[in-house]
């Protein structure tokens, strides 16, 4: 295990450590903006009772257009993601032990695992986004253009499309309350960019150790 400072993570100094680039926060809330106006519009969209939400976008025709541009920019966030983070998200071996540990994790937040950048929760989160981001715009580009595939086929596209919407909802709830409510301090890494040292040695001993040899080394 690591030399840790065992805290409860939350954020204390204003040190610590760059988590992302200033690039890295500007797709990651493309991507989270678009998510949401895509899920809005989707909602209005695919439940009458929900047409309501139109209004947010000017109106059910302006938002009809809208909604598949939302879903261009959404798509190019999830291919940037994908061509940028595939590598750190690879799993490992130390992964598959931390899913054995899920259990302990989930009641205490804490894997007792020497964990990396990212744990096998964040990277699993991750692959399911791009795969199911991609299904999205697969079974998206026929609703746009429905003249692409016959109707059997579009209405095939249609129940594909639904079904990731929901899958992505569900996934999207847990990973916001993840980053903000369940582990306080995780948010100033996609706002500030920035974690503070007790936050990277509590939630990724690794990556903590990697940081503060490079720190310390750079202030030599
Ligand atoms: C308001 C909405 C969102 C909030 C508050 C939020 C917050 C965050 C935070 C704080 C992190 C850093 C976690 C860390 O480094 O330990 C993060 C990472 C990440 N976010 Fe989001 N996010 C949002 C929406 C989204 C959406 C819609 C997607 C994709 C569809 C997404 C995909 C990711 C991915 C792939 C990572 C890196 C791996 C991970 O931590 O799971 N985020 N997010």
């Amino acid at each position: 295990m690591s030399t840790a400072v065992v805290t409860n993570g939350e954020v204390g100094s204003a040190q610590g450590f760059e988590r992302y680039t200033f690039v890295e926060r500007l797709v990651h809330w493309a991507v989270a903006f678009t998510f949401i106006a895509l899920m809005l519009s989707g909602f209005a969209l695919g439940y009458p009772r929900m047409a309501f939400l139109s209004g947010l976008f000017g109106g059910g025709q302006t938002m009809r257009f809208l909604h598949p541009w939302f879903g261009v920019v959404f798509t190019l966030g999830i291919v940037w993601m994908l061509v940028s983070w595939a590598r750190e998200m690879r799993m490992n071996d130390g992964d598959r032990a931390w899913v054995r540990n899920m259990k302990t994790y989930a009641g205490s937040g804490h894997s007792g695992l020497d964990v990396g950048k990212y744990n096998a929760g964040q990277k699993g989160y991750y692959w399911f986004s791009i795969i199911f981001g991609l299904v999205l715009l697969v079974s998206g580009l026929p609703l746009w253009y429905p003249w692409m595939l016959g109707s059997g086929l579009n209405q095939i596209a249609r129940l594909l499309h639904h079904a990731a919407f929901l899958l992505m909802i569900g996934g999207f709830i847990i990973h916001v309350y993840m980053s903000t409510v369940m582990f306080p301090g995780t948010l100033s890494a996609m706002t500030t960019g920035r974690v503070s040292r007790a936050w990277a040695a509590w939630h990724h001993p690794a990556w903590f150790r990697v940081q503060d040899r490079r720190k310390s080394g750079a202030s030599r």
